[in-house]
């Protein structure tokens, strides 16, 4: 992305924060095993204003507006076994700031960044060390308001003035947001199209993971749940171990992070090749509730009517399909629907695949605007020692989800690539010798 990007982004931060100053961390690296860590994911607030990738550095933004950073000092020997990194001499031009200090500078330098302001915009929620850092930055304000009459006195979560902008994506956001779910569509329909029964769950999600690497994703966006049978029924499956067998259903929800933005799929297809006749009439249902809440996801429009109309449409289906019975509005009113349509149906993609941003303001639902992606995800599952449901239900999970675009017009599916409709599904999968995968193989 370029520079001028995140300039923008820092300005519209700055606008808001009146004699507040704010102070955002990098994420902390986080240990996997004995000396092993995580492979590092910068934090999405961080990244937004930003665009650096590296850890162990902090920025601070005050009024004027000023551009701060703190970055690790070079160091020879650490570079040499953990990699390079930007350090303080190059971090004013390649991060087009103001000034750039050592990190252990930090606290030296931080009174004279307050100055006068009155509050501490902060992630307080990202780590203990964070935590400390901002709590005695309330010393800080305390010693100048008592010599000087001005200073911090409260701290405040950035994210209040952040997430609302997050929540509208820039076209550069949104090209690889359009990049992410080509990807995992990609994978979606190399999955299909390789799956046979007898194959172990594992070995499609491993066909996932080499599509989002080749790629250029950086890797899932998310634990990729590759659940069949009765598995698809367990809304967190992660364990991916199970043999695949002939008249089951497969459950897929798998998507990629690529330049940090997440895509977020779901696909159920039946791993032989041929939806028997009651799972065809359940995958119907999940589909047209799907469709149905795709198209409400227009500007003007309250977010909360996605899950709406998805449940109103479900609740249908489930009442064809014998699992409740009365009206669609005394089952809506009961609640019995939730036995089997447990989870909500939408929400906000982007940095974080559960993106930030408000739902709602004020008890009143937010209303969609152009530039906000969200995504719809209906689904029904029927576990398997559900009483009082037709047998050949039981252990059914089915969920469809795309992601959306909200324009000024129609909404974009930026997910379309891979196929949903029953008879498509039921062609591409294991097809695997006429499959093309676009952005990967050549035509
Ligand atoms: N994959 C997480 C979700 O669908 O929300
Ligand atoms: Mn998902
Ligand atoms: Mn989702």
């Amino acid at each position: 992305m370029s520079a001028e990007i995140y300039a923008a982004r820092r300005a519209r931060l700055a606008a808001k924060l009146g004699d507040g100053v704010a102070i955002l961390h990098g994420a902390p690296t986080r240990i996997r095993s004995n000396d092993t860590d995580y492979s590092y994911r910068q934090d999405s607030d961080f990244f937004y204003l930003t665009g650096l990738v590296e850890p162990g550095a902090i920025c601070v933004l005050a009024p004027g507006p000023t551009y701060t950073v703190f970055v690790r000092p070079r160091d020879r020997d650490r570079e040499t076994w953990e990699g390079r990194c930007l350090g303080v001499e190059r971090a004013v031009e390649a991060l087009g700031a103001d000034a750039a200090y050592s990190v252990l500078e930090f606290k030296e330098c931080l009174p004279e960044l307050l100055g006068s302001a009155s509050r501490i915009y902060t992630d307080l929620n990202l780590d203990e060390n964070v935590t400390r850092r901002a709590l005695g930055s309330l010393h800080v304000g305390r010693r100048r308001r008592q010599k000087e009459g001005s200073g911090v006195r409260a701290l405040e979560d950035v994210g209040a003035l952040l997430h609302g902008l997050r929540l509208i994506k820039d076209a550069e956001e949104l090209a690889l947001m359009r990049r992410s779910a080509e990807l995992a569509g990609a994978a979606h329909s190399r999955a299909m199209a390789v799956a046979r029964p007898g194959m172990l769950e594992s070995e499609l999600e491993a066909e996932i993971d080499y599509v989002f690497r080749r790629g250029g994703g950086s890797g899932p966006a998310y634990g990729s749940i590759v659940a069949s049978g009765a598995n698809g029924t367990i809304l967190h499956y992660v364990d991916n171990n199970r043999r695949m067998e002939d008249g089951d259903l497969v459950l897929i929800d798998a998507g990629v992070e690529l330049g940090l933005y997440c895509s977020d799929v779901t696909r159920t297809f039946p791993v032989s090749g041929r939806f028997t006749s009651v799972q065809r009439a359940a995958y119907e249902v999940v589909l047209e509730a799907q469709l149905a809440a795709i198209d409400v996801c227009r500007s003007g429009l309250p977010q909360s009517g996605v899950h709406e109309i998805a449940t109103r449409h479900l609740v249908e289906g489930m009442i064809e399909l014998g699992l409740v019975s009365g009206s669609v509005d005394s089952v809506l009113e009961s609640g019995d629907h939730r036995r089997f349509y447990m989870h909500g149906t939408s929400h906000w993609l982007g940095l974080d695949v559960h993106d930030v941003g408000a739902y709602k303001e004020n008890g009143e639902a937010c209303a969609l605007e152009p530039g906000m992606v969200l995504t719809v995800e209906p689904g029904l599952y029927v576990r398997e020692d559900e009483e009082g449901v037709p047998d050949e239900l039981r252990g059914l999970g089915i969920r469809i989800e795309d992601d959306v675009l909200v324009t000024s017009g129609n909404p974009e599916v930026l997910s379309d690539g891979v196929p949903k409709d029953a008879d498509e599904v039921e062609a591409l999968v294991g097809s695997s010798t006429r499959v093309v995968l676009p952005g990967i193989d050549p035509l």
